[in-house]
């Protein structure tokens, strides 16, 4: 008997059904002497040993299925080793579930967070097999998470519609895009929808620079202009303050969210042009996975599943070069993937008028 357990854990995201739909029918194709054990809203399953039996049928009919069967709830890595209200001790008891259901490995769905934690879990003896999931495609260690290419979808369908309104009105439109660390969604989405300047967390802005772009978009005759800006941008004063000054400035005013305080300082400097915001937030995250992200939730899955397989246990499965390898999750866990701002795609997107609010 081959016992498998398997969580989504973190901010869900498009094809994790679809990831999981891959590693089960992989190892059904090979073995008919499988139990899955599907834990309920992420690590709390695996804590409060809170989980449910499944078959390759609950695996059917879900590649289209945006959100995950499994349930999911962000369980921050830092409190892991911090006992519950009741002091129960976390880890112990996610290694007693473990033990106690007598798996044999556990296939774990997630971003960064959950990758610590699944690391951890590893450290502690258990048989631990990660698949990357997040829209931010911040994952050390691969090209590409899945979910990425479905969110930058959404977020570029933002943008197109933004331009007739915006044309239509005279207007400057923020549009905020999703990502608090890394600037990846906004980047892809800003550079295919054509917005005129992209802000990102990696590259800090200058206001003046962000005015004279309008403006030289006002002088040259076009009646709008589109900022995509990153939850996380922020401008080159802010950069220089410590965490906690700039937790303090922030405290000062608080803002709704990025784009009103964009909204605030550019309305400021243009009085002439009206401005308005758009935040598609969670939309980002849902609906069908598409065609991208099917394929590669579905080669990943399969992988997890030839990895499960060769009982070859520690590692994420990602993809280098458009191949899918193992990467071992002591070299993934707790390291971030950043926009270079020296890379090719940023002096590609700068070629073509793209401002980065930096110069
Ligand atoms: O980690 C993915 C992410 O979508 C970020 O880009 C975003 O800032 C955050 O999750 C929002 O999380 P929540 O679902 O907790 O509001």
């Amino acid at each position: 008997m081959l016992r498998i357990g398997m969580l989504t854990s973190g901010g869900d995201c498009q094809a994790l059904n679809a990831a999981m739909r891959g590693v089960v029918k992989g190892i059904c194709s090979k073995r008919d002497d499988v139990e899955i054990y599907g834990f309920q809203e992420g690590y709390k399953g695996l804590i409060y040993s809170n989980f449910k039996m499944l078959t390759s049928k609950d695996f059917s009919g879900i590649l289209t299925v945006g959100g995950t069967i499994l349930g999911t709830s962000r369980q921050p890595f830092k409190m892991m080793r911090v006992p519950d209200e009741n002091g129960l001790d976390k880890v112990e008891a996610m290694k007693h579930t473990y033990h106690k259901l007598n798996l044999d490995c556990l296939v774990v769905l997630g971003g960064n967070g959950t990758h610590k934690t699944a690391n951890m879990l590893r450290e502690e003896g258990l048989n631990v097999l990660t698949l990357p999931k997040t829209i931010d495609n911040d994952l050390w260690g691969t090209d590409m998470t899945f979910g990425f290419q479905s969110a930058v979808d959404v977020a570029t369908d933002v943008i197109d519609r933004i331009h007739t309104t915006a044309n239509s009105h005279n207007r400057v439109f923020i549009v905020e895009i999703m990502g608090h660390k890394v600037g990846w969604v906004a980047l892809h989405a800003g550079i295919a929808g054509g917005a005129d300047i992209v802000l990102l967390p990696e590259i800090p802005y200058d206001m003046d620079v962000i005015v004279n772009a309008i403006n030289r978009r006002k002088a040259a005759g076009k009646r709008f202009t589109i900022i995509a800006v990153a939850e996380g941008a922020i401008s080159k004063e802010d950069a220089k303050l410590s965490k906690k000054e700039l937790k303090a400035k922030q405290e000062k005013k608080k803002y709704p969210s990025v784009a009103y305080e964009m909204a605030e300082k550019v309305q400021k400097r243009t009085p002439d042009q009206e401005v308005r915001i758009a935040v598609p937030g969670h939309t980002q995250r849902g609906g069908s996975p598409c065609a991208y992200d099917r394929v590669l939730s579905t080669r990943l899955g399969a992988a997890a599943a030839e990895a499960i397989l060769d009982g070859d246990f520690g590692h994420m499965m990602g993809v280098k070069n458009g191949k899918i390898v193992r990467v071992p999750l002591s070299e993934v866990a707790g390291k971030l993937k950043y926009v270079d701002p020296n890379s090719e795609i940023i002096k590609e997107a700068k070629i073509t008028g793209i401002s980065f609010g930096d110069e």
